[in-house]
């Protein structure tokens, strides 16, 4: 488990690591982008919706650099009011967010704190039957909450943020019942991928836990981390494969982000994951990852595999190059995906495949955007290894961008050297 956990006490705040302002910045960015995406048809004017922060820590913190900083409870209210308040701006007709929020936190120290914090910011708040504010475990609360979240209409739309400290605390079965009866429910999570590595040198029953909190059989936890004799890179890379596998197959939600914060303080890395059957959702997830450089890490390839790691194949000196998401790891994913693209196009797509079924077909392998697909498509048409055509048949030049229902094709004479090799 992680050595250092916050304690919340209102008049001296615990410090905020620089990882956890990361994180805020991507929910805050995202409530904010999810309300405005829903919203964005001018004749809705409702909208319902839960978030459900089910470890919500005491809501404040101190800044290293001085002054306070609000926790996720907040944050992920302003974002909400942040959005409807920019709505509203270009409507004439009123808009309506019918937003609830679940907190839950089991600390009471941090849920006092939490509840004082939201009466100074919020006066009322805790009288409203908006705001539900809850002293307990987030799993003991869980039923209740999608009974709740299934009230409010037929096709509910639900935000969690489980923000646990390290790796036992949100079992796969508790994600598949959230998928199961609340298909539309997006799930932002950690999980403290770099403790599981590093337990699972010495520890005996981290196994059990792995076991447990990730439904792993003991074979795989026996193949994934204790044959493994090699360096903690990669170590890490076999455990996200083993991982991949886990969320890809065992939660009922079709897309997830694999991506990592690095923790400067700890030197431990954590995925900071986000579940859902939303291909948009996943999109604009990995857009706002491109827009944080050098807050992010993934440790995967750069192309289309992303964790299909096998470390029997893998080269040891490609596990060290850091991809934060900045110009370097796109020039890596560019080259990467030219010289997988075309090869991939032409095995698996003669009649060709439209841009955005590329990317959805994708999406769980490589940390490019749909619209850095386009820009990849342009230059391999650029160099004659595809065509990419309209709907109506027409082909259209490289220099144009590629749009979602572009087809792409394999160009007639594919310029590589065939069979690949490098
Ligand atoms: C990482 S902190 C949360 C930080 C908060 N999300 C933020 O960004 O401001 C995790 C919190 O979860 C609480 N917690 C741990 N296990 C829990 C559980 N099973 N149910 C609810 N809360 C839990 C801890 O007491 C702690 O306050």
């Amino acid at each position: 488990m992680p050595k250092s956990h916050y304690e919340w006490d209102r008049w001296s705040p615990p410090v905020i690591g620089e990882h956890s302002l990361a994180k805020h910045r991507i929910l805050r960015e995202y409530v904010e982008r999810y309300v405005q995406i829903l919203m964005a048809d001018p004749r809705r004017d409702l909208l319902k919706l839960t978030v459900v922060d089910g470890f919500a820590g005491g809501g404040i913190y101190q800044l290293a650099t001085g002054g306070e900083h609000l926790g996720s409870p907040l944050i992920l209210m302003d974002a909400v009011e942040s959005a409807v308040a920019k709505l509203q701006r270009k409507r004439l007709k009123r808009i309506k967010v019918a937003a609830d929020f679940v907190f839950i936190e089991k600390k009471a120290d941090a849920h006092v704190c939490l509840e004082s914090v939201l009466e100074e910011q919020r006066p009322g708040v805790l009288q409203s039957d908006h705001v539900k504010s809850v002293h307990g475990l987030f799993e003991e609360e869980l039923d209740g909450v999608i009974s709740h979240i299934n009230s409010r209409g037929r096709k509910p739309r639900a935000i969690f943020i489980l923000d646990q400290y390290g790796y036992s605390d949100i079992l796969v079965d508790t994600l598949r019942s959230i998928f199961s009866r609340i298909p539309n429910a997006e799930i932002f999570m950690t999980l403290a991928v770099g403790w599981i590595v590093a337990y699972m040198n010495g520890e005996t029953n981290a196994g059990h836990i792995l076991r447990k909190s990730l439904g792993l059989s003991a074979a795989e936890v026996e193949d994934a981390f204790l044959r493994e004799d090699a360096d903690a890179a990669r170590k890490r890379r076999t455990v996200q494969a083993v991982l991949h596998q886990t969320f890809s197959t065992k939660l009922g939600a079709q897309y997830y982000t694999p991506f990592f914060i690095h923790s400067r303080e700890s030197n431990k890395s954590y995925w900071f994951l986000h579940l859902a059957n939303s291909w948009r959702a996943h999109d604009e997830v990995k857009k706002l990852h491109w827009t944080m450089e050098n807050h992010f890490r993934h440790y995967g390839d750069a192309g289309t595999m992303m964790l299909g790691f096998d470390p029997r194949k893998d080269n040891p000196d490609q596990l060290d190059l850091v991809y934060a998401f900045d110009y370097s790891a796109k020039g890596r994913t560019t080259d990467s995906l030219l010289e997988e693209l075309p090869r991939m196009i032409t095995d698996e797509y003669t009649d060709g495949i439209q841009l955005r079924a590329l990317a959805q077909s994708l999406a769980n392998q490589t940390p490019a955007t749909e619209s850095l697909l386009g820009e990849v498509v342009n230059k391999a048409c650029q160099e004659q290894l595809l065509v990419k055509k309209g709907r109506d048949g027409e082909v259209r030049r490289p220099s144009t961008t590629t749009k979602p229902n572009d087809i792409i094709y394999p160009a007639r004479q594919l310029r590589l050297p065939w069979p690949h090799s490098k």
